[in-house]
């Protein structure tokens, strides 16, 4: 541990080290986005053309990323680190990346766990580099089954190297693995059934997104939501489950009563989590938010760079947790959206 923890700011005498909110949340869990760029475009996420991307100079560099994570970890509470993007593997050399957070010890001399969003793409090339460099498990992004739709969600005809790249990262033991399909009504709601016989057959955890108001065209509107009860309902008719307990994640899950794996929804719109909340998340130009819906950011970045110390950070990030609201309001008249979309926060 370095000698931070001591002089963390402490808004109201809560516990030394710990990254707490007014309404009780601890915050456990960092999502870091190393890139906004990505090779896919996605329909929910990104325009098809015209995304201005943030110049290089401006992205943290691995040795930042690995300093504010070495501050998380050792001083401020943080036990687990999501790798997202943008698509993280369009960066260069993310196992090096994986390698130095891997690294990494909490005061209590534990591992902490490291694990990666992607599209999927190029699983197949990096599953095993990522796997060897300390990385524990991944959730993929997969939107449809069939060629035609998916290269109309994803903009891309990839769905070949996605398979193939889940199947990479099953082998190469990143379990378990996720599968994650974001539902929207009339593009892929009649393949809720074929995600659940798929991910039977693959021995992996199919999990079904609610679609949330974070696309870059603006075009979200809620009659295209399929609520996670829908989706629950459906596989029940056809494969009977059973509710799994649930914990801090966005995720609710569910077993199937034949013992053949499980599902996952996550209900972001008709049934929100925050107040289970556990993370914040750094952006690939070092912004630190409390909350995917924050409509403010901190900037680590500059005092990163003039020379800020580790317990100047500190106290930074302690108090902007501790400013961080209930949760958002989508689908009330005061909800606002953020100004970035999905590939610019990190997921
Ligand atoms: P696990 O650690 O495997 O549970 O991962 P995860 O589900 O937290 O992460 P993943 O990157 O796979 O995200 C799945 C979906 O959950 C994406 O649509 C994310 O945008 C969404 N998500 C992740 N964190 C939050 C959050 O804090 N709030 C909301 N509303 N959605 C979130
Ligand atoms: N609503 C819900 N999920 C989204 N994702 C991207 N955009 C949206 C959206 N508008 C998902 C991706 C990926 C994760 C990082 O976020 O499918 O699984
Ligand atoms: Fe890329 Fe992921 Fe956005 Fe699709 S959802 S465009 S794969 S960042």
């Amino acid at each position: 541990m370095t000698d931070t923890a001591a002089h963390v700011l402490d808004p109201v005498g809560t516990a030394q080290g710990a990254l707490v909110d007014t309404f009780g949340r601890t915050a456990k869990d960092l999502r870091i986005s190393v890139t906004d760029r990505c090779n896919f475009r996605c329909v929910y996420c990104m325009p098809a053309e015209g995304m201005e991307f943030v110049p290089r100079e401006e992205l943290l560099s691995y040795e930042e990323i690995s300093r504010l994570a070495r501050l998380f970890v050792e001083d401020l509470g943080i036990e687990s680190i999501r790798l997202t993007g943008g698509e993280p593997t369009v960066r260069r050399d993310l196992d090096r990346l994986v390698a130095m957070l891997a690294a990494l010890r909490t005061p209590a001399g534990d591992p902490v766990e490291i694990s990666l969003t992607t599209n999927g793409s190029a699983l197949t090339r990096l599953a095993g580099r990522l796997r060897d460099a300390g990385l524990s498990r991944v959730n993929v992004s997969l939107d449809s089954l069939k060629r035609e739709r998916f290269l109309a969600m994803t903009r891309r005809d990839a769905i070949d190297e996605v398979l193939a790249g889940i199947d990479a990262a099953v082998v190469a033991g990143l379990t378990p693995v996720k599968v994650n399909a974001v539902i929207v009504r009339g593009h892929n709601d009649d393949e809720i059934i074929d995600f659940a016989t798929y991910a039977r057959d693959r021995g992996v955890q199919i999990r079904f997104i609610e679609y949330m108001p974070l696309d870059a065209s603006g075009s979200w509107s809620l009659e295209q939501v399929v609520s996670a009860v829908e989706v629950v309902s459906a596989i029940n008719e056809v494969y009977p489950l059973e509710p799994v307990k649930h914990g801090a994640e966005p995720a609710t899950r569910w077993r199937y009563a034949d013992g053949l794996g499980e599902i996952g929804v996550i209900p972001s719109v008709t049934n929100p989590f925050c107040g289970d909340c556990d993370r914040v998340r750094l952006t690939a130009e070092g912004q630190f938010r409390t909350c995917l819906f924050a409509l403010d950011e901190l900037d680590l970045r500059h005092p990163l760079r003039s020379g800020a110390t580790d317990a100047d950070l500190a106290a930074l990030v302690t108090k902007a947790v501790w400013g961080k609201w209930a949760g958002h309001r989508i689908g009330r008249v005061d909800f606002i959206r953020p100004n970035r979309s999905m590939s610019q926060i990190g997921g």
